[in-house]
């Protein structure tokens, strides 16, 4: 594994080029693919540019956006990637587009490189079954805005070497993150797995009557504001783990366990609502409140990074052991 030599992204969407702005911003030379020229044409750069605008902006680096966008060459030829150690997939969340996307790289790059998928929930050990090579392949998991949130997975499949693994994990370290390394791929791996069980239970209030959506957004906002300082089991220490331990025996049975898609959201969907992409969701949005809503989040993600490093930071001396056996 030679980290120094470029990094390939194939897919420049939303989380494509987040990505791409996130290692620009540490310095990292990209090789950034996008074989839709529409991708190519206007948007990826200009989404990119933007980003690095932001970090500039917000104190991140100390580098104008025309210096880190010199890291990044864009390309609509797999062919390129060859210099790359590391390939990274983050296209359509589609078995066939993603397994067409896998067949084409490892085509150009040799059979030591590394290849990555940002697919949410995907198991990597059945993506692996689409690899000539299938020991090189990882999940590596992004959430958005990629280059102000410390979150990274890394997933092991059963046939990828947990070596590997590990050492993806210490490379994501020095990218500033703070990652999770999965070693027995599960569908969902840790974040959303935990989240789409509060996203389950939240429809099943909403649905049942309990609550409105506002009622239990505002439930979550509030009462989740701990996330950004540390996780659940650490939260339990903070709280009191006994009081958690007396009311998982009463509350444990009465969670949902619904096994299909809720139809609050199946409704909004087939109708082809998409939140604040077409101002169809769970709340209607104006085109200029949609704006407003994505701008705020993007400033809030930055003061949120900055906040969770400064606690971490003043924490770190106290070693981390956990009382796993
Ligand atoms: N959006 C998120 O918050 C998020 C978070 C974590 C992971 N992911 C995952 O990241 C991946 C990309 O998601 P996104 O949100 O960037 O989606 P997106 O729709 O914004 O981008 C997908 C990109 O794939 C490209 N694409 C489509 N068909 C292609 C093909 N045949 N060959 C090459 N490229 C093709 C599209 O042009 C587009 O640029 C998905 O697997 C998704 O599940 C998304």
């Amino acid at each position: 594994m030679n980290n120094n030599t470029n990094i390939g992204i194939v897919g420049l969407g939303l989380m494509g080029t987040s990505i791409a702005a996130a290692l620009a911003l540490k310095g990292q030379k990209i090789i950034a693919v996008a074989p839709i020229v529409s991708d190519l044409d206007k948007s990826a750069p200009n989404r990119i540019r933007h980003a690095l605008a932001e970090c500039f902006r917000e104190g991140l680096t100390l580098e104008t956006p025309e210096v880190l966008m010199a890291n990044i060459t864009f390309t609509s030829d797999y062919a390129d990637l060859q210099s790359c150690w590391l390939v990274m997939e983050s296209v359509f969340e589609d078995l066939n587009i993603k397994k067409e996307v896998f067949k084409k790289i490892e085509h150009h790059v040799a059979d030591d490189v590394i290849i990555t998928s940002n697919t949410s929930a995907m198991p990597i050990s059945m993506l692996q079954d689409h690899f000539k090579v299938p020991e090189r392949f990882f999940g590596m998991h992004w959430a958005v805005p990629a280059y102000t949130s410390g979150f990274l997975e890394i997933i092991c499949g059963e046939k990828s070497p947990i070596e590997i693994g590990e050492q993806l994990h210490e490379i994501a370290t020095q990218w500033g993150k703070e990652p999770t390394l999965v070693r027995k791929d599960i569908r969902g791996f840790i974040a959303n797995r935990i989240m789409y069980a509060m996203y389950r239970e939240a429809f099943h209030l909403v649905e049942q009557g309990h609550a409105t959506i506002a009622d239990v957004d505002h439930a979550c906002r509030n009462g989740s504001q701990w996330m950004g300082f540390c996780g659940l089991f650490r939260y339990m220490d903070l709280t009191g783990l006994k009081a958690y331990h007396a009311v998982m025996m009463d509350l444990f049975p009465e969670l949902s366990n619904q096994t299909s898609v809720p139809k609050l959201i199946d409704d909004i969907a087939k109708a082809d609502g998409n939140g604040v992409f077409n101002g169809k969701g769970f709340y209607e949005y104006t085109p200029e409140e949609a704006k407003k809503w994505g701008e705020t989040f993007e400033r809030f993600a930055f003061d949120m990074n900055r906040l969770s490093a400064k606690y971490a930071d003043e924490l770190a001396d106290i070693p981390s052991k956990s009382t796993q056996l």
